[in-house]
């Protein structure tokens, strides 16, 4: 890839790559941001789960909320959007914990934060790259693993991303959610979802929640579906048929040698070396 080519299609922001989806003016007037205090934010690096997780709260029954498009995503009439929603807002972003409002953080309003191993979300990250044309054109897996782990990627490094909330980890306003535990059993992260936005549902609607929010439903969806684009919760396209990919755990086995394991390895042993976060991250 050129860095002509990635000039032309991502800016910097405080160091960190943003598609030219998210204008530096909205970047600049993050902190002019009014949270209100029932808000929830949907917070992850970028294909880390984050529609399965949307459409689970989406598919709640008398969650009575709206699910609006990233709060980083669009000009400076954003606020304004924002400020038209009268049920609870949830609002997704792939903002790091340190980037994000600093009234959310004063209001304490909930926060979900959805984490993925990095080696699937570098692979999906590939991907969406390839086929996504707000992002930058990549030639080789080889070449965006570079990229990816020198964070020179759209939001930057994974590591930064996961280390900005390490402090924060245990605050009651936070959830974490593991993308491989949502994998291994959905009702029981549904249960947590449920509980931490204080929603009772029965098992039976969890079952429900469970069985449209599979893989296969959502794919079939995304192709049926005919979403108007201001409404997306991807801050990186609109097309919703670009997400749904493989949904799986491990498939970077398919795309890594022996060498980039390796090294990708001892970096995030020398990086998450001190995070607590980093020993929950299954491969
Ligand atoms: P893959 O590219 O590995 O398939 P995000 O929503 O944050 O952009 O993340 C997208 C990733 O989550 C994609 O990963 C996508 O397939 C996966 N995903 C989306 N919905 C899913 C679901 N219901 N079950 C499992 N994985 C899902």
């Amino acid at each position: 890839m050129s860095s002509q080519n990635q000039s032309s299609v991502l800016h910097k922001f405080k160091g960190i790559l943003f598609s030219a989806m998210s204008s530096e003016e909205l970047l600049n007037s993050l902190d002019s941001f009014n949270a209100r205090e029932d808000d929830v934010f949907l917070v992850s690096y970028p294909k880390s789960g984050t529609h399965w997780i949307a459409e689970v709260i989406e598919n709640i029954p008398n969650a009575r909320i709206t699910l609006t498009s990233p709060i980083e995503l669009g000009d400076m009439s954003k606020f304004e959007e924002l400020k038209m929603y009268c049920k609870r807002r949830v609002i997704p972003t792939h903002l790091s914990y340190n980037m994000l409002p600093t009234d959310i953080i004063q209001k304490q309003c909930k926060i979900i934060y959805i984490i993925r191993n990095p080696k699937d979300t570098a692979v999906s990250l590939f991907h969406y790259y390839r086929e996504n044309p707000n992002l930058p054109g990549i030639e080789t897996w080889a070449a965006f693993l570079e990229l990816f782990l020198r964070g020179d990627v759209v939001y930057g490094s994974w590591f930064d991303h996961v280390l900005s909330l390490e402090e924060h980890k245990n605050d009651k306003n936070i959830l974490i959610i593991f993308y491989e535990e949502m994998k291994k059993d959905i009702s029981k992260s549904i249960k947590k979802i449920t509980t931490f936005l204080g929603i009772n549902v029965s098992d039976g609607e969890i079952n429900k929640i469970a069985w449209k929010t599979s893989f296969s439903e959502m794919k079939n969806n995304a192709t049926k579906e005919n979403r108007d684009p201001d409404h997306t919760i991807c801050a990186l396209t609109s097309d919703r048929n670009l997400v749904f990919r493989k949904g799986v755990v491990g498939d970077w086995i398919n795309y890594f040698t022996s060498k980039q394991k390796r090294v990708f390895d001892e970096l995030f042993t020398e990086k998450m070396r001190h995070s607590e976060l980093a020993r929950h991250v299954e491969d």
